[in-house]
């Protein structure tokens, strides 16, 4: 199986990028980051404190969590049998996220399962740590990123589009917040790693973000 990492911190455009580079190689795409932030609507859901281990880690016991592919190709989350696809990308679940991510114990809970996705899939992840924790022998390993304000603006567009209220001071505060949080964690913090490729769409359009993308890709895998 051949495996593309992609890494880098909130709003790079990673997911949209991905999952295209993904359909344009034939590889199935995962969007970590839904995984996490299905932990992180458990806590919620359950009156737990997301930055507290004692209350977040007896929920991964017998956490009912499932991950699918809509007709539409589409990843969808399943939390107790229910489509969470679109209530894990309301706002104030990225910054919970962000914390229960941080707590060992949910990060070695979610480890395997997304090795075994890789294990019998050609995939494309994205998240923070997979080409450093997750896949350490991935084919290749992209680190995008871009200025903060560039992955604010395009936040804030996205939450627009979702319909979601938000200004662009509160969404370029809460992406560095999020940045140092994800960054600055003990274990599997964001950081590209040694033999990543880095890709900086600060001044590149989504056309020529995804063509750098696949040009990177394809210097080192035969597809
Ligand atoms: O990519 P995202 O914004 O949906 O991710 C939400 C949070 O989940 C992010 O702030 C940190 C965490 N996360 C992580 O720790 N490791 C990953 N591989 C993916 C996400």
């Amino acid at each position: 199986m051949r495996s593309v990492a992609i890494d880098g911190p909130a709003g790079a455009g990673k997911s949209t990028l991905a999952k295209q580079a993904a359909k344009a190689l034939g590889f199935l795409y995962v969007d970590t980051g839904a995984i996490y932030r299905t932990v992180a609507l458990k806590a919620v859901r359950a009156g737990a404190d997301p930055v507290d281990p004692a209350q977040v880690v007896p929920l991964l016991e017998n956490l009912d969590l499932r991950m699918d592919y809509g007709p539409d190709g589409e990843q969808r989350m399943f939390l107790e049998g229910e489509d969470v696809s679109s209530a894990i990308r309301e706002h104030k679940i990225s910054g919970l996220a962000s914390k229960v991510s941080a707590i060992p114990e949910v990060r070695a809970f979610l480890l395997d399962f997304q090795r075994k996705l890789a294990r019998e899939h050609d995939v494309l992840m994205d998240g923070r740590d997979i080409g450093t924790v997750v896949l350490p022998h991935a084919d290749v390993k992209v680190f995008l990123t871009a200025a903060p304000e560039a992955r604010a603006r395009r936040r804030l567009r996205d939450l627009e589009l979702r319909g979601q209220q938000a200004d662009y001071d509160t969404v370029l505060r809460d992406i560095i917040a999020r940045d140092e949080q994800d960054r600055n964690r003990p274990i599997a913090p964001l950081r590209q790693a040694e033999d990543a490729v880095l890709l900086d769409t600060t001044n590149l359009d989504l056309a020529a973000s995804l063509e750098a993308l696949l040009a990177i890709i394809k210097e080192k895998i035969d597809l």
